[in-house]
């Protein structure tokens, strides 16, 4: 092998003043020609707690055969991941966003020192994707990623169930709507095994969307966990990385301004996550790339929500394998003008050039994509709003089936935890606003995803009555009026702290506002009276990020001064 293929590893394998770092790698099973070979670390976020993670480790076992079988040496590592479906209320969900960085950290910590040539990430739940491609962007050596796939639906009583019907479940038992013995049928169904939240989700959004970046195999995004498909895509990586690091492609060589576009452009047309929003701005601050809030609401503009999956929707991430997977999607957004074609891939070849022999979208057999000329929506779902409650800009997910204008009167939860007390109290009334305080990037901290809250108005059937808006975070599962990232937050005595019960709220995501109706004067007057709470952890891990974390208008990254 070509010095070019080991120039990081070679450090350890060629050169004399490492004899003990030979010795290891002697060790652990390595044999004299291994020592001419590229090494390359392949990064799983497997773990046993988490159905979007249990089978991760099993992959990356096919990943390890795929790279040897192509000539180089694969040594599997491990980083954390925490799961979003557990992390439940604030104690836990605190941990969630910083899981993302934490696995960026550990992934460029243990590439860098451990002389890897390359790196495939392996990676399953909501944080997983962004961590791992932050880590690609830092490192810049080459690499790709590896979906471990969307979970297959549940069922119970002939209904199709998923994640969130569980949540949903909830609020039916405080409307009390469900029968016990069908309560717990729904807990007991709803998972059928591996794979992750089966909805356009925050997992299959960003699946999807580094697909179309063009970090992953074709069809990462598409393959459920259980599928014959994913198998093969782990032994094929082995191929694609040799060819990366012969020709040399590095991450950043892929992850260009038009390639945040591209990811984007899909996250709107399948109606993604909010989450795509915080985590895309983190991403490209990894890759150091200019691509700011103002970028993602012109991508949300041009571009039609046009996929009718969960949560808004009717369909679940497995039902896009049968019309042909993501490719015919990103196909079909090509050959609209929507996505650029010219953007490199890992597969070595432009996006263009990847979709050339996909089978076309046939708007005749389906009923998931919409064409362009009669979309769900005629621009995107996600909408960044200012006003004086979010001077620093909010995101909002409208998809239109709630209309795009709420004016409401402030039901004020200084927690999450409120809002499931006040809905089982029944304080929580059509034309309230929740405003979820103290949930922000520090306050919170984290920005703990309002997933119980949420699914708990929807059970409840308050969804199209009410609105939300919080300084933390909405689950991709989310629907309904709901405004979070506000900025600035609460703990930093952003406006929405100042917020109290009876406040008139408009949010209006024609014209993009997010607007308290209380006079400059009456805030000021309320300024006085406000007092920094205190932090809601000084040390460990919670600690650290609380001191570091960035505003969610700069995607909450935490490594920079
Ligand atoms: Fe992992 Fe939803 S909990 S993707």
């Amino acid at each position: 092998m070509s010095e070019q293929l080991n120039k990081f590893s070679r450090t350890l394998t060629q050169e004399v003043t490492n004899p003990a770092a030979k010795a290891m790698l002697y060790g652990v099973g390595l044999t004299q020609e291994d020592m001419q070979k590229a090494q390359i670390g392949i990064a799983s976020t497997g773990y046993e707690g988490n159905t979007c993670n249990m089978h991760l480790n099993g992959l990356s076992v096919h990943v390890k055969k795929g790279i040897q079988e192509n000539g180089m040496v694969g040594l599997i590592f491990h980083t954390i991941g925490v799961s979003d479906g557990m992390t439940n209320g604030n104690a836990g969900m605190s941990y969630s966003l910083p899981s993302r960085d934490l696995i960026a950290d550990s992934i460029e910590n243990v590439v860098g020192a451990q002389w890897y040539d390359g790196v495939i990430a392996v990676v399953g739940c909501d944080k997983n994707m962004p961590g791992a491609m932050m880590a690609l962007a830092r490192l810049n050596r080459p690499g790709m990623l590896v979906y471990g796939g969307t979970i297959r639906t549940g069922e119970y009583k002939g209904q199709k169930l998923d994640i969130i019907s569980a949540f949903e479940a909830l609020g039916k038992k405080f409307a009390g709507t469900i029968s016990d013995e069908d309560y717990e049928g729904v807990i007991q169904n709803a998972i059928p095994g591996a794979g992750a939240c089966g909805g356009m989700y925050t997992a299959n959004t960003m699946a999807s969307s580094m697909e179309a970046m063009g970090l992953t195999l074709p069809n990462s995004s598409t393959y459920p966990a259980t599928h014959e498909g994913k198998k093969a895509e782990c032994i094929a990586i082995g191929a694609a990385m040799k060819q990366l690091l012969e020709k040399n492609i590095c991450p950043r060589d892929i992850m260009t301004r038009k390639a945040f576009e591209n990811a984007l452009t899909v996250v709107m047309a399948l109606g993604g996550s909010t989450n795509a929003v915080l985590h895309y701005l983190a991403i490209a601050r990894a890759a150091e790339v200019e691509f700011t809030l103002k970028d993602i609401q012109d991508i949300s503009d041009r571009t039609p929500l046009i996929a009718d999956l969960k949560p808004s929707g009717k369909y679940y991430m497995e039902d896009v394998l049968a019309i042909g997977g993501v490719p015919a999607i990103m196909k079909y957004l090509l050959q609209k003008g929507l996505l650029h074609g010219d953007c490199l891939t890992v597969t070595g070849k432009t996006i263009a050039e990847n979709l050339a022999d996909v089978p076309e979208l046939s708007f005749d057999s389906q009923k998931i994509i919409f064409p362009i000329e009669t979309p769900l929506k005629p621009t995107g779902h996600l909408q960044i709003l200012y006003g004086n409650l979010a001077t620093g800009g909010a995101v909002a997910k409208i998809t239109g089936k709630e209309g795009e204008r709420f004016e409401g009167i402030a039901k004020v939860c200084e927690r999450e935890e409120e809002v499931i007390e006040f809905i089982s109290k029944g304080e929580v009334k059509a034309g309230h606003v929740l405003v979820i305080r103290n949930e922000g990037p520090k306050g919170g901290p984290g920005m703990p995803e309002m997933l119980k809250p949420t699914s708990a108005v929807m059970g409840a059937g308050l969804g199209d009555k009410i609105a939300m808006i919080t300084d933390g975070r909405f689950s991709g599962g989310t629907h309904g009026f709901v405004v979070g990232h506000v900025t600035p937050e609460a703990y930093l005595g952003g406006n929405i702290a100042l917020v109290q019960d009876g406040d008139k709220i408009t949010i209006d995501a024609v014209n993009n506002v997010l607007q308290l109706h209380v006079s400059d004067e009456e805030l000021a007057e309320r300024r006085k009276l406000w007092k920094q709470p205190e932090p809601p952890f000084t040390r460990g891990t919670l600690g650290k990020y609380i001191r570091n974390v960035k505003s969610a208008s700069e995607g909450c990254v935490t490594d920079e001064a």
